[in-house]
């Protein structure tokens, strides 16, 4: 699979790219994991979100596929990882209570063998993270400033690799695959406290990790995109929420 690729590549600068969750995002779901303790966190990246879960005392068992991130989970102290393909899962069924998984669904063409991997293994509850921006399409001009970065890149000597493609499954298709017990719509981080600058230094990280781009090579192609597009088309991109979106497991184990 080719997202371990463009995750190893992303690791080193992922936790620039995006904020910890916000107060409230932990809170609602400590609230949707009552009664539960040992949680499985599916694509569990760099443990943004299994560092609030274990100081909340839950118990973590974090996948993923990609090492780069793994390690980077690993160094914030998230000790039980398992390198593994989350529409595979290498464990027998009900092994935990819950399984959690945060801004992966985007990376998977089809959501059902992944919901049914965290349907086969958790005992009490499913929750997914999915974000309201993983519903829209990319802008034109979006779009544009993507293309404007990597031919600065190019022109600068460096040859970026292709971004992996991103998939767009709405809260509706996955209801369609199995209705959920519960959404909460729950206000994430936000960006608004940064500046301009920042913000679309973050959105330069997140389209590319800097694909291998020395700091100050990055540094100079945002300083043009700045000049060329003095507006800033970072801002208005991504909404600042999140739904949780949540399932007894049975119920996804008997529609898919
Ligand atoms: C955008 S990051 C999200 C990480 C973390 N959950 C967060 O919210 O910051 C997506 C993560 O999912 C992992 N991933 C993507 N597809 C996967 C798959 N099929 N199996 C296991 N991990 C996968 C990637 O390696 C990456 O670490």
């Amino acid at each position: 699979m080719s997202g371990d690729v463009e995750f190893d590549r992303i690791a080193p600068v992922y936790d620039e790219t995006r904020p910890p969750p916000s107060e409230e995002e932990v809170r609602a779901l400590a609230e949707i994991l009552t009664g539960c303790r040992t949680i499985l966190d599916a694509g569990v990246g760099t443990g943004r979100f299994a560092i609030p879960l274990r100081a909340h005392d839950f118990d973590v068992l974090g996948v993923d596929l990609s090492l780069g991130m793994m390690r980077r989970a690993r160094a914030k102290g998230i000790t039980r990882l398992v390198r593994a393909d989350l529409t595979r899962l290498p464990f027998p069924g009900k092994v935990v209570d819950a399984a959690f998984m945060a801004h992966v669904l985007q990376l998977v063409p089809d959501p059902r063998p992944v919901l049914r991997e965290l349907g086969r293994v958790a005992r009490h509850r499913v929750v997914i993270v999915l974000p309201e921006w993983s519903e829209r399409q990319t802008t034109e001009e979006g779009r544009e400033l993507m293309r404007r970065y990597r031919e600065l890149a190019a022109e600068l000597g460096y040859s970026l690799p292709e971004r992996g493609t991103r998939y767009r499954h709405t809260l509706n298709d996955l209801s369609a695959i199995a209705p959920p017990k519960e959404v909460r719509v729950v206000p994430g981080p936000s960006s608004l406290g940064l500046t301009p600058e920042e913000r679309r230094g973050r959105w330069g990280t997140r389209m590319y990790g800097r694909g291998g781009l020395p700091p100050e090579v990055h540094a100079t192609i945002l300083l043009r995109l700045q000049a060329e597009h003095p507006t800033d088309l970072a801002v208005g991109t991504r909404s600042h929420t999140e739904r949780f979106v949540a399932w007894d497991p049975i119920d996804l184990h008997d529609a898919i």
